[in-house]
């Protein structure tokens, strides 16, 4: 479990630390606090340990720059992701760890645009890259060749590899979900389970969740009613994004989940049951939860649901981007 982040000269963060993080994590504050620029912290730091997104079928670099925008890609466009685009100084990611470890992570913008390239590790005092490839900083060598296999096998390393980023722009690509995630749905036959929340929460009379032929190459997954059939494309807002949210959730394992806005087209008796299964799967598959939210309903129905390891962080950031 991470218990804390600090943050430097990232996106609208020059500097900031948050601590005494648990199990489920809210952050709250004005837009612009920062809020999201955490969870893309933590999904930056968890590039060194997987540099792809296995959802998004994209290396987590280009996913950062384009996700708010769809514009640009790492090589062309990452110095907008350094602080001021003040990009003679690192970004910095530490974290800690419940076990007492700390990472610390620093991107350079000068590095290649390789995935394997941007991203450096503290051990000790030399940083290696996930090629473990020696160092090199103002033409001096910093650190050797170092077998890298043996950091990934720490326990800090495998929670950071399975991190997902759960956004706006998987709520309106399902497609993508449909594509990477459903298969291992459909062989954990965990797909039932859905069928349940999607006829408690938002469609009634839904009985079934089949992937029909369209064209050749092309499929949609259809959820079956008493009389006809929809896509998943087509069921309303709030049934789309609630399942996109769990079906990820229910797919991963011992690993941290940054959930934005959730509470985006939920009805409160609908945030209600997406809630109750978020803390479910995220109970059962050991997942650190951080969510980000602007929801009053949300913090009243996680409250009522008496969870004792949550904590509501509320941030704050000064004009000249500094983290409270
Ligand atoms: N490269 C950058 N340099 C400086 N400030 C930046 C940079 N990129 C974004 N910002 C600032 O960061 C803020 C956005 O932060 P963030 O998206 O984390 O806020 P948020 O708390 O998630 O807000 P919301 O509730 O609206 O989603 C904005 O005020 C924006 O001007
Ligand atoms: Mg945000």
């Amino acid at each position: 479990m991470i218990t804390s982040i600090s943050v430097e000269n990232f996106r609208g963060i020059k500097s900031g630390r948050i601590e005494g993080l648990t199990d489920i994590n809210i952050l709250i504050g004005a837009n612009g606090a920062g809020k999201s620029t955490l969870l893309e912290a933590v999904y930056l730091a968890s590039a060194w340990a997987e540099p792809e997104d296995r959802i998004r079928n994209s290396i987590k670099f280009d996913v950062l720059v384009r996700r708010r925008s769809q514009r640009g890609n790492w090589s062309d466009f990452r110095k907008f992701l350094w602080y001021g685009m003040d990009i003679s100084k690192n970004i910095n990611i530490s974290l800690s760890f419940k076990s007492g470890k700390a990472t610390e992570f620093k991107i350079p913008h000068k590095s290649g645009s390789f995935p394997e390239d941007v991203i450096f590790l503290k051990i000790n005092s030399e940083y290696v890259c996930p090629r473990g490839h020696p160092i090199e900083e103002e033409g001096i060598t910093l650190g050797m060749t170092f077998d890298v296999r043996e950091i990934y096998r720490t326990e800090e390393m495998k929670f950071l590899k399975g991190t997902e980023l759960i956004d706006n722009m998987l709520y309106y690509n399902f497609e993508l979900i449909e594509r990477n995630v459903w298969p291992i749905i459909y062989g954990k036959r965990l797909d039932r389970k859905l069928i349940e929340f999607l006829k408690e929460g938002y469609e009634p009379d839904a009985d079934s969740l089949t992937y029909i032929p369209i064209t050749y190459t092309a499929y949609a997954l259809m959820v079956g009613l008493s009389q006809t059939a929809v896509r998943i494309d087509d069921l309303g807002d709030g049934a789309r994004t609630s399942l996109a949210i769990t079906s990820i959730l229910l797919t991963m394992e011992n690993s941290v989940a940054l959930v934005e806005d959730p509470e985006i087209h939920q009805h409160p008796a609908g945030l209600e049951r997406l809630l109750s299964c978020v803390l479910e799967a995220a109970k059962s598959n050991n997942i650190q939860l951080f969510i980000t939210t602007q929801s009053l309903d949300l913090i009243r129905i996680l409250l009522s649901f008496y969870p004792s390891n949550c904590k509501i962080f509320a941030l704050k950031r000064s004009p000249d981007g500094i983290l409270k």
